[in-house]
């Protein structure tokens, strides 16, 4: 019989290698944002709201999951129905395949500067490009999105291969199928999860819920905001939020 200590033998060394930031071993937040392309509460969240974890170093505690489907419809015969109209489907698409094609939000590594001194330098992957996008939704120049690609460096070809594939089409039945499983339901979006708590009508408050969800040392910008969960950014229901049953096209 095979002994069963030999299977995880191989496995150690390499999680030890991957684990050595003080982040890892505390183990981070997992946050997962439930959105639509087009819902402008969604766009706002992520271009003033999220984006600010990047720069704060919030993020450096964090695992965060973009999920581009919020309030769509899959009919039975397998189409997909967008509350904002077939110009958010195509962005929904477009979103998951960046996000499947580049999975980091952003990439911290740390490189020898001419000093001989480590600095992080910031490889831009699937948040900055989603940025992008959504900035240009704000302005309702979405039509605009493949000037994201000049604007991030990223590669369009890829994207664009994705989408018209059918692929990214493949990715958003994946996101309703999570994103229609969720319980309690979502009732809007932006729909915010943190360590699998949904937060609701609270979700402006998220930086809160993630600095009191992290074991480990905190980030400087958490410094008091994991005492107190604010009740004035509280969103009012049906004014800061896409309700989800409202299908708007
Ligand atoms: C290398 O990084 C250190 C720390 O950020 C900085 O003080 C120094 O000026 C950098 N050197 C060069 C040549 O950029």
């Amino acid at each position: 019989m095979a002994s069963p200590t030999l299977l995880p033998l191989p496995v150690v060394p390499f999680l030890v290698l991957l684990c050595f930031s003080p982040a890892c071993a505390a183990g981070r937040v997992a946050v997962s944002v439930y959105y639509e392309t087009l819902c402008p509460f969604c766009s706002g969240f992520i271009v003033n709201d999220l984006a600010r974890i990047f720069h704060n170093g919030v993020s450096s505690i964090v695992d965060l999951r973009l999920v581009p489907f919020g309030n769509g419809r899959v009919s039975v015969d397998g189409s997909i129905t967008c509350q904002h109209g077939e110009g958010e489907c195509q962005l929904n698409a477009i979103e998951a395949c960046a996000i499947r094609l580049w999975p980091d939000p952003v990439i911290l590594t740390p490189v020898l500067n001419s000093s001989s001194i480590y600095v992080n330098v910031l490889f831009e992957q699937h948040f900055p490009f989603i940025h992008c996008v959504e900035h240009l939704a704000l302005t309702r120049k979405w039509d605009a999105w493949q000037s994201c690609f000049q604007d991030t460096g990223l590669s369009s070809e890829p994207v664009i291969d994705c989408y018209n594939s059918g692929y990214g089409r493949q990715l958003e039945l994946k996101y309703a199928a999570e994103t229609n499983a969720l319980q309690p339901p979502h009732q809007f979006v932006p729909w915010v999860a943190v360590n699998g708590k949904l937060l609701a009508d609270d979700y402006m408050n998220f930086e809160a819920y993630i600095c009191s969800a992290y074991d480990g040392e905190l980030p400087e910008a958490c410094k008091g905001k994991h005492l107190a969960i604010a009740e004035h950014t509280r969103a009012s229901r049906g004014d800061k939020v896409c309700l989800a049953s409202k299908i708007m096209s």
